[in-house]
């Protein structure tokens, strides 16, 4: 009978669900039904390890109750609100982001995803700098929409035709795989100085800011090495451009740290918070200064959605604030990232495909080889890795064409549970080695 249900519903989604998705074009289970903390259920019933937190948003653990108990009551006040007026809500959040954010960070302007704040921080850099010239590292990834998409080099171009103007690509800090063939330490971030002589020569003379992410989430769980968000914050000052950190995979407790550019001991201009910021329901901030905000609205900027303020969301965003203070969503990450880490290293012996292991926290990548000397990308046998473990029953997605698994075990996750994604993890390693062993 429940498999019924399931044919029936995919033989809906095949004549009426737009597949623009971006890891599945065909309409084939699972069809998922319900979740909660770090398991979600299809409509069979089978249930299935979410380490993917679904599409990274339930980080906090799926439906959390206090997120959950913060929309019915958004029910029984108000849901939507007149976007030009101010709400109870609205406030009472950027105010409590405003105290989480280092000086002169304050003021905050939400929006309904991800790109959507990253279109609005390019919008600002832009009205603030008065100049047009954005650009991001070469994995970068800074949303879908057609403004983002000209900065997200990770891929997703292709019979896209002219992109907006105005973007360049940067070399990114990718040391696993150098683009320059340069080594850490001794290249003394020759990542950065090639990037700004090419910026500087391409310049009409009005650079405007770079986006970045503190770690490159959907390039490959790629860490940049130590003291490169500083260096590259002194290029651009250097310049008078901003910089914009884009926080929405890597903020709000998920590495470990309040904020991914914490470690780094900078403060940008500008930062985006999307994903687990709504506690599974969309909603998204750019958070700037007084001054800046000063400046752009005096030049007229307007940036409202019909649901930018909206209570609803604006309650989930606070009650996922509240669970992220009170849970010490940090510490969690940590302890996650801890043993992930642990029983992933214990799997590189075993394993030569095993190539780099990256990531804190909540945020751990495994990027596979064929060969550890030549590093050539194991894609295929990745693809496989990654159905074997779907088939057991255990989530997650695949980057750089199946070279890389990324995990983004939801805070909920048990130790138990980690320790039965890698025995899993181990099995499909084990059936795609055919022998070959570290
Ligand atoms: C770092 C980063 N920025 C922006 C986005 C885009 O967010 P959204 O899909 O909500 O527009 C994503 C989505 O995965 C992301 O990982």
């Amino acid at each position: 009978m429940a498999d019924a249900t399931e044919a029936a519903l995919l033989e809906k989604a095949s004549r009426y669900a737009f597949r623009a998705r971006m890891d599945k074009k065909v309409a084939t289970g699972p069809v998922f039904a319900s979740a909660r903390d770090s398991t979600v259920t299809d409509v069979t019933g089978r249930e299935f390890l979410d380490f993917n937190s679904g599409q990274m948003c339930s980080a906090l653990g799926h439906n959390h109750p206090t997120v959950v108990a913060a929309i019915r009551e958004a029910c029984d006040t108000m849901l939507h609100a007149h976007s030009s007026h101010y709400n109870v809500r609205e406030i009472e959040l950027a105010s409590r982001l405003g105290a989480l954010v280092p000086a002169p960070l304050q003021k905050s302007l939400f929006g309904e995803s991800g790109s959507d704040a990253n279109e609005m921080a390019m919008m600002i850099a832009r009205k603030f700098t008065g100049g047009h010239e954005i650009a991001s590292p070469h994995i970068s990834f800074h949303g879908l929409s057609d403004a983002t998409r000209a900065v997200t080099f990770a891929g997703w171009h292709a019979g896209h035709g002219q992109l907006p103007g105005g973007t360049t690509a940067m070399v990114a800090p990718y040391c696993y795989r150098c683009p320059l063939a340069q080594t850490f330490p001794q290249c003394d971030y020759a990542c950065l100085t090639t990037s700004f002589a090419l910026l500087d020569a391409q310049s009409t003379g009005r650079p405007a800011a770079v986006i970045t992410e503190p770690l490159f989430s959907a390039g490959g769980v790629v860490e940049p090495p130590p003291g490169w968000l500083k260096r590259l914050h002194e290029f651009c000052q250097a310049r008078g451009m901003l910089l914009i950190v884009d926080e929405e995979q890597t903020g709000l407790g998920k590495l470990g740290d309040l904020f991914g550019f914490a470690a780094e001991g900078v403060v940008p201009d500008i930062i985006t918070v999307a994903k687990h910021f709504g506690g599974g329901v969309g909603i998204s901030a750019v958070i700037t200064s007084a001054a800046i905000e000063e400046k752009v609205v005096a030049e007229g900027y307007a940036a409202t959605h019909s649901h930018s303020n909206d209570p609803l969301i604006c309650a989930a965003g606070i009650a996922s604030l509240d669970v992220i203070e009170q849970e010490d969503i940090p510490a969690k990450a940590r302890r996650i990232g801890t043993q992930m880490h642990e029983r992933l290293q214990a799997l590189m012996q075993r394993y030569d495909m095993i190539g780099d292991i990256r990531g804190r926290g909540q945020l751990i990548g495994v990027e596979l080889v064929r060969d550890r000397n030549s590093r050539e990308p194991a894609t295929e046998e990745g693809r496989a890795i990654g159905r074997f473990c779907f088939e057991a029953g255990l989530i997650f997605s695949l980057r750089r064409d199946g070279s890389v698994l990324r995990f983004v075990p939801p805070a909920t996750t048990t130790p138990a549970q980690i320790d039965w994604a890698m025995d899993r993890l181990g099995e499909a390693l084990e059936a795609a080695s055919t022998g070959k062993r570290a």
